[in-house]
């Protein structure tokens, strides 16, 4: 299964929940996984790929910016996670969008065509998209059988997600009928007004849409990020961590085995 985990809105924790879901999934059940990065500002490379500065420069090539400018195939690296597996992203990726809107062909496929020769040897494949409703999140949304929204509380949060899902319909009429809304999952949530509004105003709008499970504000999982490495490593116990593995199971394993 193919998941882009999306809003583009920056900072609502895309590549936090990229990285928790696809650790957690290895480490937790024993699931293959593979995280393809699309966000040239490369978060979750910089997290799962050893001393990333280094091996990203002069090395593009080495990154899915090959894929998406050079049609070839997916980078695929292991990680220190055991069967979780990374396809980094590079700066130079920012320049894609440019490129492809002046391209003629098949340009939001050049993720989907390359994904799906690789794809079958995963259990799951997590997409941490951009912050932009951009040609790289359209490749994103093209390749993907699901999407995952993450949003975090607040009026400016909440008012782009349905500019998202205009184009989720858009991808799902013109490039890929197949891809579904998976639903909404609320990060940083705390004990505010705001957060309450926000919830409620995604439940009366989206009803069942919204997940149970809510990831709290929670600074170990920044703490984790210093350290390059995932909750589940960093600290099992923490609120993020035990409230993550709770999503994983609503959304990933009850019902499915
Ligand atoms: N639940 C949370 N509690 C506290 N900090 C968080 C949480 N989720 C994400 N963060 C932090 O917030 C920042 C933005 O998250 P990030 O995952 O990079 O968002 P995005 O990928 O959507 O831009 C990062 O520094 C991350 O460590
Ligand atoms: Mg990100």
């Amino acid at each position: 299964m193919i998941i882009s985990i999306a809003t583009q809105k920056g900072g609502t924790g895309k590549s936090t929940t990229s990285i928790s879901l696809a650790s957690g999934l290895a480490r937790i059940h024993g699931k293959r996984v593979l995280l393809v990065d699309m966000d040239p500002q490369a978060n979750s490379s910089a997290v799962l790929i050893p001393d990333y500065p280094s091996f990203a420069q002069n090395s593009e090539d080495k990154t899915i910016w090959r894929t998406i400018l050079k049609r070839q195939s997916i980078p695929i690296y292991e990680t220190e996670i055991p069967s979780l597996f990374v396809s980094p992203s590079h700066l130079l990726l920012s320049n894609a969008d440019i490129e492809l809107t002046a391209a003629r062909d098949h340009r939001e496929a050049r993720l989907r065509s390359q994904l799906q020769k690789v794809a079958d040897e995963f259990d799951y494949v997590f997409i941490d998209c951009p912050p932009a409703l951009n040609w790289l999140t359209l490749n994103a949304f093209s390749a993907s059988d699901k999407v995952l929204v993450v949003f975090s509380p607040g009026f400016f949060e909440l008012s782009s997600i349905n500019q998202m899902l205009d184009v989720l319909d858009e991808v799902r009429d013109n490039f890929n009928p197949n891809v579904e809304l998976m639903g909404f999952l609320l990060n940083m949530s705390d004990n505010t007004n705001a957060c309450r509004i926000s919830l409620s105003m995604m439940q009366n709008t989206y009803g069942k849409r919204v997940f149970d499970t809510a990831i709290p504000r929670n600074t170990t999982l920044r703490e984790a990020h210093f350290q390059h490495t995932d909750i589940f490593d960093y600290d099992p116990k923490a609120i993020s961590a035990i409230a993550y593995q709770k999503f994983i199971e609503e959304a990933f394993i009850d019902g499915q085995e």
